[in-house]
C-alpha cells in the first residue's frame, strides 16, 4: 500500500471503531488497538503532513484559543418551538393543524424527547464535516467548529450508502448534551479542585461548546443528538422518521427514544410516558416535541413568525418546588471532603419524592444565606441529589438557625481542616472511615480497576468489618471471608473472585485513576501512563519531571509527586504489587517499542522537522519530550548552533543524536 492508501484505510477504520464506540456504544475492539491505529495514522501523517485531511481523527485534539468566534450564517433559519403547557393545548394544535389541511383525518406524528443542551448545526460539504455553528438568534450563530469536532459522537466524515444520496451540501441540526452521570462527575471534579460547579447539565454544556480554548472542549463529556435537517437537505425522503433513520445510517447519532404515533391522542400518551420516565433518561430532558411525520404536510403548514406549525414543544411539569430545611448533616468524600447536605421536608418534584438536597460546601452556604428552618426552592438538576435554588426570605419568621460546618470529623471525630484556597473543609485522618470506603468504591469503580460485583454496600460492609482498611486488602480476603457477608451466597464469592483477579491485568492508567490521587483524573492518570511506564519510575518524580509533560498543570504535578513521596502510599502500592497487581502501562499501550518511557530534549534550530512533529513522532511510540536536560533526559537531539543545553548534555554524558540520527533512530 502506498502511504496514501494506508492512511486512507486507517481512517477509514477508525471512523468505523469511533462510530460503533460512540454513536452506537458498541464496540469492536480494545482502547488500547484504537489507540494504536490512531498512533499509527498519527505517525504517517507526520512523516507525510500532505496526507492530513479535515475529517482525520488527529484533527478531534482540539486547537489553541480564538481570541473571538467567527460569525456563522445559517441558509435556513433555525427555528424554535411554539409551547403547549397542557393537553388541550396539544389537542388545539392538532386542530389547527387539521383546519388547515382541510382534512378530519388523522394525522401522523413523531413524538420525541426535548433534549435539554445547546443547539447547532453541522454543515458537512461531500460528506465531510466542514462547519459547526450555534443556533444564535436563528439567522447566525457562532462558528464553533474547532469545539464542536473534539466532539466523538459527531462524524467527521459520513458513511457513504448506496440508497443515500448526499447533496453536495448536507446542513443536519441537533442538540448538544451532557449526560446526568458525565454532569455529576464533572462536577465533583470542578468541586475538588476548589472551582465552583455548573448549575446544570445544560449550561454545562453550553459553556463548554463555547470555550475559546478548543483544548477544554475536548476534556468535556460533551455529546450530540440529531433530529433536524436544513436547506436541501431532506435526502428525497418523505417522512421526519425515515430522515432520522437515514441519518443514523449515515452515522449520525439520534435519539432511539422516538415514536410514531398514528393519532394525536396516541402522541399525548408518548409525551406523558416521556414525562413520567424522564428520570430513567441518562440525560435531562424539559419537554417532549410532537412533529408531523409528513414531509409534505410540513411544508404544506409552513412557519409562523419563527416557529414551525407542524411542530410543538409540550412543556413537562416545573422540576422546582418549595419546601423547608429540618436540618443539616454532613457527608464525607474519597478525599475527606466534608459536604453538607440539607433535611429536607419530603417533597415531590416532577414524579419523585425528594428527601435531602446538596448544599456544595460553607460558600455556598453564605452566599445563598441557607439557614436551618428555611423555605426554600430545590429542583433537581440532571443530579440525583437535588440542589437547593434560594431561601425565600420572606417566610422567615426569625426562628432560623445559621449553620457551620463542623470542626471535628462526624464519622471519626478527627479534625477537620480547611486550606486558604480551597471552597472544601476535609477531614484530616485517612484512616477515617467514610473516605476508606469511598476511595475503595472508587478504586473498584468501573472506569478504574471495574471490579465487577464490588458494590457500593459490599464495601460498606468488608470496611466496616474491618476486614480491609486499603485497596490491596480486598486481594487477600478469603472465599470463606467473602461468602460470610451478608447476601453473599457460594456463587457470588466465587465471582467476586474471579473479579478481582481479572482486576489485576486493569494496567497502569486505570491503577493510577484508581488509587484517587486528587486532580489527577481518568485522562491525566493516562497522561502520565505515558511518560512514565512503570509505578517505580513515579517514585522518584519531582514535582518539575511531572511539570515537564505536556498538560500537566502545577496542582496536579504537586499533588501527584506527593502522593508518590508520601510513605503510607507507598506501602499501599507495595501491596497491591505483592498481590500480582500490574503495574506496567504496557498492559495498556498494547504496544511496546524501543522508545517506550524515553525521554527527549530537543536542542538549536532544527532544519529536517519541525519540534511539533518531533514531539508527535516520540510520543507516537510511547516517548515523551521535555524542555530542559537532566540526569534523566535519555537523548538529546541537537540542531543548528544549539547553545547550554547541548554544553549541559555533553557534561552529563548523555546520548547526544544530529537529526539524521534521531530519523533514523525514529525509523522516520
Ligand atoms: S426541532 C423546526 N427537536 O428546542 C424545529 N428541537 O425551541 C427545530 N430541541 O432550538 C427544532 N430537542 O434546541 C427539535 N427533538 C428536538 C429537540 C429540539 C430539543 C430544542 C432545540 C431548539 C429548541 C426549539
Amino acid at each position: 500500500m502506498t502511504p496514501s492508501e494506508k492512511s486512507a484505510d486507517l481512517r477509514k477504520q477508525l471512523h468505523y471503531h469511533n462510530h460503533r464506540y460512540y454513536v452506537l456504544d458498541d464496540p469492536e475492539i480494545s482502547d488500547a488497538a484504537y489507540d494504536a491505529l490512531l498512533r499509527e495514522l498519527e505517525t504517517l501523517e507526520t512523516q507525510y503532513p500532505d496526507l492530513i485531511t479535515p475529517d482525520s481523527p488527529t484533527q478531534r485534539v482540539g486547537a489553541a484559543p480564538a481570541r473571538e468566534f467567527a460569525p456563522a450564517l445559517h441558509e435556513s433559519p433555525m427555528l424554535s418551538l411554539s409551547n403547549a403547557m397542557d393537553e388541550q393545548e396539544v389537542l388545539d394544535f392538532d386542530k389547527r393543524i387539521k383546519n388547515m389541511l382541510e382534512t378530519e383525518e388523522d394525522i401522523e406524528y413523531v413524538v420525541e424527547p426535548k433534549l435539554d443542551g445547546l443547539a447547532i448545526e453541522i454543515v458537512y460539504e461531500q460528506g465531510v464535516f466542514t462547519i459547526g455553528s450555534t443556533r444564535g438568534d436563528g439567522f447566525q450563530g457562532e462558528n464553533i467548529t474547532q469545539n464542536l469536532k473534539t466532539i466523538h459522537s459527531i462524524p467527521l466524515k459520513l458513511f457513504p450508502s448506496e440508497e443515500i444520496t448526499l447533496p453536495e451540501r448536507f446542513e443536519v441540526r441537533g442538540e448538544v448534551i451532557i449526560s446526568r452521570k458525565d454532569f455529576q462527575e464533572l462536577n465533583n471534579a470542578r468541586l475538588d479542585s476548589g472551582e465552583a460547579p455548573f448549575a446544570n447539565p445544560r449550561n454545562a454544556a453550553a459553556g463548554s461548546v463555547r470555550q475559546l480554548d478548543s483544548r477544554i472542549t475536548a476534556r468535556r463529556p460533551l455529546d450530540a443528538l440529531f433530529y433536524a435537517y436544513g436547506t436541501d437537505s431532506t435526502l428525497g425522503l418523505y417522512s421526519h422518521d425515515a430522515i432520522l433513520k437515514a441519518f443514523s445510517a449515515l452515522g449520525l447519532k439520534i435519539n432511539k427514544e422516538r415514536t410514531v404515533c398514528k393519532t394525536i391522542q396516541d402522541a399525548i400518551a408518548a409525551c406523558k410516558q416521556f414525562e413520567t420516565g424522564r428520570h430513567d433518561l441518562p440525560y435531562e430532558i424539559d419537554g417532549a416535541v410532537i412533529k408531523v411525520n409528513r414531509l409534505d404536510l410540513q411544508d404544506e403548514l409552513g412557519t409562523v413568525a419563527r416557529s414551525p406549525r407542524w411542530a410543538i414543544a409540550y412543556k413537562f411539569e416545573p422540576v422546582q418546588e418549595t419546601t423547608t430545611i429540618k436540618g443539616i448533616s454532613v457527608q464525607v468524600g474519597r478525599t475527606g471532603a466534608l459536604t453538607p447536605v440539607a433535611d429536607l421536608e419530603p417533597v415531590q418534584v416532577a414524579g419523585v419524592v425528594l428527601k435531602s438536597a446538596t448544599l456544595h460546601n460553607q460558600d455556598e452556604i453564605d452566599r445563598k444565606d441557607i439557614r436551618i428552618g428555611d423555605t426554600v426552592i430545590v429542583q433537581r438538576a440532571g443530579d440525583v441529589i437535588p440542589e437547593v435554588v434560594k431561601v425565600i426570605t420572606s417566610k422567615r419568621t426569625g426562628q432560623e438557625r445559621s449553620y457551620r460546618i463542623p470542626d471535628i470529623c462526624p464519622v471519626c471525630s478527627a479534625p477537620v481542616a480547611r486550606s486558604e484556597d480551597e471552597a472544601v473543609s476535609r477531614c484530616t485522618n485517612r484512616q477515617c472511615a467514610a473516605q476508606v470506603k469511598e476511595s475503595i468504591k472508587h478504586f473498584a469503580s468501573r472506569r478504574a480497576m471495574d471490579i465487577e460485583g464490588l458494590g457500593d454496600k459490599l464495601v460498606e460492609q468488608v470496611v466496616d468489618k474491618g476486614l480491609v482498611r486499603t485497596p490491596a486488602d480486598l486481594y487477600g480476603l478469603t472465599h470463606s471471608q467473602w461468602k460470610s457477608l451478608d447476601r453473599m451466597a457460594a456463587k457470588s464469592a466465587d465471582n467476586i473472585m474471579d473479579a478481582l483477579e481479572k482486576s489485576k491485568q486493569a494496567g497502569l492508567p486505570r491503577l493510577l485513576f484508581g488509587l484517587g490521587i486528587r486532580y489527577a483524573g481518568e485522562q491525566t492518570a493516562k497522561l502520565i501512563a505515558r511518560n512514565y511506564t512503570s509505578i517505580e519510575q513515579l517514585y522518584t518524580v519531582t514535582r518539575d519531571d511531572l511539570l515537564e509533560i505536556h498538560d500537566v498543570g502545577p496542582e496536579v504535578a504537586d499533588s501527584v509527586s506527593a502522593f508518590f513521596s508520601d510513605e503510607i502510599n507507598r506501602e499501599v502500592i507495595q501491596m497491591l504489587a505483592e498481590a500480582g497487581i500490574v503495574m506496567t502501562s504496557e498492559a495498556d499501550t498494547g504496544q511496546s517499542t524501543e522508545l517506550a518511557g524515553k525521554k527527549f530534549v530537543f536542542t538549536g534550530t532544527l532544519t529536517k522537522f519541525k519540534r511539533d512533529d518531533a514531539a508527535r513522532i516520540v510520543e507516537s511510540q510511547g516517548g515523551s519530550v521535555t524542555s530542559s536536560v537532566t540526569k534523566k533526559t535519555d537523548y538529546v537531539v541537537v540542531g543548528d548552533s544549539p547553545g547550554s543545553k547541548y554544553e549541559k548534555a555533553r557534561k552529563l554524558g548523555l546520548a547526544i543524536l544530529s537529526e539524521e540520527e534521531f530519523l533514523e533512530l525514529t525509523d522516520t
